[in-house]
């Protein structure tokens, strides 16, 4: 068994930013601050840049090449002026990059390639202290100072367990993957101690954990894990963070103690499945798949993906309400969007049976048997268990046809929504195959061996 210590050594060799790295990267930061500050006094805006995130605290993995820059304004300014201001500026310096875009959070931003770096540029207000925030991102300049003041010594730890929630499928605080953000691992290893004092104590942990790091008090919050912000008592930290991928992590934090390997720290990437293996899977599982696809409206992941669970939860609702029983379900996007569904079976009988009222609640009864004593029915209105009962036909024998005809009746996601009225396809089955994206092949993988 190979030894923590070996372990620890050999993952921090492959992830630590090495020294010219480091050079390339300050270096890079600095000279994109310089600009802004200088577009800024050209223009006459009052307005400074500032260096955040993990590259500012030291905690970035290596080759992940990501800068958060901030453009602060004072907190004074309308949000009108601070976005065409700040987005301003930042087209500005970004014409000097190998490519920009705009993208929208809760207010836009421009995301760039500098030097292969992938740049944001984010106009926040310069706030007096966290509780007095205007908009989300202004939280970001605190955790900065104090994380930077309380981390030091302690980036490797903090490198470890991010490359090990990497590893283990949890990282990320995107509403894609619902796990935990660079601060929240940030704040773990300054709670905790190390990297694997946290993995020794989540071991123990349970949902509803609850960590206080500045014993603020009195949180009171119902998500599976409760992380008060260091710099915002009224705010988790962990509040993106699933039940699910928490319990991930304890389980593999227990798991990597047992025996401690190299393997947790290597993500896990699927072979794209092929046509012969997913027959062999449908055949040998005896379940029915159904898959919703259409075009994958052009929206940041963070408000596509909860569209994409929402129609994931309705349209599983519909199904259950029309008797077909959904084992398992799961979302795929990139150009095009899947909402996948495995069912006992797609298909169900032509008789449904269908339980009234109490023999004695007489009104309700009465209603009952009116209503079915001429309809189209496989049998007269009998009783079984004190409650009258009747077979007829159901609306639906097939989930196919169920989806094609209710899914705009459906609760739907603003974009999703657009995007399905256009144009859908409902496919079962090998209809599925001819969908060739390897990347959705590889989610298929996933989807039946979890
Ligand atoms: N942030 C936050 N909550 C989130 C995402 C981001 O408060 N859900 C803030 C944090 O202060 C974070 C900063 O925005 O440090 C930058 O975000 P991001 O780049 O996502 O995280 P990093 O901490 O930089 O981690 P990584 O190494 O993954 O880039
Ligand atoms: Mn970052």
């Amino acid at each position: 068994m190979t030894s923590i210590n070996q372990i620890r050594a050999s993952v921090l060799s492959r992830i630590k930013p090495t020294e010219s790295e480091k050079a390339r990267l300050a270096s890079l930061a600095e000279s994109i601050i310089t600009h802004i500050n200088a577009i800024a006094e050209q223009e006459g805006i009052s307005a400074s840049a500032q260096l955040v995130g993990s590259s500012a605290r030291g905690t970035w993995i290596s080759g992940e090449h990501d800068l958060d820059i901030f453009i602060m304004f004072q907190p004074d300014v309308e949000r009108k002026e601070l976005e065409e201001k700040g987005l301003y500026i930042a087209r500005k310096v970004a014409q000097v990059s190998q490519g920009f875009e705009e993208r929208y959070a809760e207010h836009p931003y421009i995301h760039a390639i500098f030097d292969g770096f992938e740049v944001d540029l984010v106009p926040a207000f310069n706030v007096a202290s966290a509780a007095e925030i205007k908009s989300a991102v202004d939280r970001t300049p605190f955790h900065n100072i104090y994380v930077s003041s309380m981390i030091q010594g302690l980036e490797d730890e903090v490198l470890l367990l991010k490359q090990f929630m990497k590893g283990i499928g949890v990282y990320g605080s995107e509403l894609k993957t619902h796990g935990f953000s660079g601060y929240l691992v940030e704040l773990l290893i300054i709670n905790y101690g190390s990297f694997v004092k946290v993995l020794e104590a989540a071991c123990d942990w349970k949902s509803g954990v609850t960590i206080d790091i500045e014993k603020h008090g009195n949180l009171s919050h119902s998500d599976p894990m409760v992380v008060v912000d260091t710099t915002d008592p009224a705010r988790n930290v962990a509040a993106a963070l699933s039940l699910d991928n928490l319990c991930i992590f304890i389980d593999k934090a227990c798991a990597f103690l047992e025996a401690p390997d190299g393997s947790y720290f290597k993500a896990r990437v699927p072979e794209p499945l092929g046509d012969a293996e997913f027959k062999k899977i449908i055949a040998a599982r005896g379940t029915s798949l159904i898959a919703i696809g259409f075009a994958a409206p052009d929206v940041v992941e963070d408000v596509l993906f909860p569209q994409l669970h929402k129609l994931e939860d309705s349209v599983r609702e519909m199904l259950e309400r029309y008797d077909f029983r959904v084992y398992n379900s799961g979302v795929w996007a990139d150009k095009k969007a899947v909402v996948l569904f495995e069912l006992e079976s797609a298909t169900l009988p032509q008789v449904k049976k269908h339980t009234g009222p109490h023999v004695w609640a007489k009104e309700h009864a009465h209603a009952f048997k009116s209503k079915y004593k001429d309809a189209n029915t496989f049998s007269n209105v009998f009783i079984r268990g004190g409650k009258y009962m009747v077979e007829f036909p159901r609306k639906y024998t097939g989930a196919k046809k169920l989806v094609e005809s209710g899914i705009l009746n459906c609760a739907l996601g603003k974009h999703v929504a657009l995007s399905i009225k256009k144009e859908f396809h409902v496919l079962e089955n090998e209809e599925i195959l001819s969908i060739k994206d390897e990347e959705f092949r590889k989610f298929l993988r996933k989807f039946f061996e979890k």
